[in-house]
């Protein structure tokens, strides 16, 4: 009989540990959640307004943000998270871009900061908000309606959001499978933390009722065995959007990449994660 996982809240809710950091900056740059960003970033381009202001809510080492900055070279970004050691590393690796793209200086700003310290941000000051892979990391569901909420107010009505995290899986067996298959290649120190991740992460299905809870609406949201994506579209890229059809990647995505990823499909079909869509607009 397949055991419940149940939640449990990442015991360092901040990445500070030298060789996490580490290890998720190269993961970044070449491996694992490479494919992740380039999807991302895509959707993002599709989505968000070509100009204006952007909020990025526990950017980590910048990676991403510098990933999709590039592609709106007259969007600006405050991208921050509560870990100075991912901030100094953003930092670093905003400098190195930006000797290829020197734009990129001018339009990013890393910064540390607080995701439950919202407050600090004026009413309808920001066009666009990111949030990766980062609601995992609260503590319960009240962070996140607290974010969720904050968000509502900063966003313009007519702003973009997206956000995206990781799934819990549903047993202690599936979990184990992952781990076993998909984790397997990697390092310690990221098997370790992806566990953990996984363990601290909201069920598809209570992410959403949680956004339900919350003041956000006219919201989408998909889920397929790489995550769930939320998102709100600047309206005016509507037409765009619908025949770039590029969110359609996310559920094909996976077939265009490394074996490992494909393998892990696999493996999360086996372990009854099988892929679905669950598009609704609240
Ligand atoms: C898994 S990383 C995601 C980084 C990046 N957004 C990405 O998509 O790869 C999550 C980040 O959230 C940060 N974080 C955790 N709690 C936070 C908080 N309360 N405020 C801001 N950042 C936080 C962690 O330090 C970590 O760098």
């Amino acid at each position: 009989m397949p055991r419940k996982l149940k939640r449990v809240p990442e015991k360092d809710l901040v990445m500070s540990d030298i060789d996490s950091v580490s290890f998720y900056d190269k993961e970044g740059l070449l491996g694992f959640l490479r494919p992740v960003y380039l999807m991302g970033a895509d959707i993002i381009t599709a989505i968000f307004p070509k100009k204006g202001v952007c909020l990025d809510i526990g950017c980590g080492s910048g990676r991403y943000t510098i990933e999709y900055t590039t592609r709106i070279p007259l969007l600006k970004v405050v991208a921050f998270d509560l870990s100075p050691r991912m901030i100094r590393l953003a930092k670093k690796n905003l400098r190195e871009s930006s000797l290829i793209k020197p734009n990129l200086n001018k339009q990013i700003n890393f910064e540390v900061g607080n995701m439950l310290n919202l407050e600090r941000f004026r009413s309808q000051s920001f066009d666009a908000i990111v949030c990766s892979y980062t609601l995992h990391h609260s503590i319960d569901k009240d962070e996140v309606i607290y974010v969720l909420d904050q968000i509502k107010r900063i966003l313009k009505p007519e702003g973009a959001l997206y956000i995206y995290d990781l799934i819990r899986p549903d047993t202690i067996e599936a979990l184990k499978l992952i781990e076993e298959k998909f984790l397997r290649d990697y390092p310690s120190i990221f098997r370790i933390d992806t566990v953990n991740s996984l363990r601290a992460s909201f069920s598809a299905k209570e992410l959403i009722e949680i956004v339900r809870q919350s003041s956000l609406n006219n919201l989408e949201h998909f889920i397929s065995s790489r995550g769930v994506i939320i998102l709100k579209l600047y309206e005016r890229n509507r037409s765009k959007y619908e025949e770039s059809k590029s969110l359609k990647e996310f559920i094909s995505y996976s077939k265009s990449i490394k074996a490992r990823y494909i393998s892990g499909l696999k493996m999360f079909k086996e372990a009854g994660l099988d892929l679905h869509k669950l598009s609704a607009r609240q």
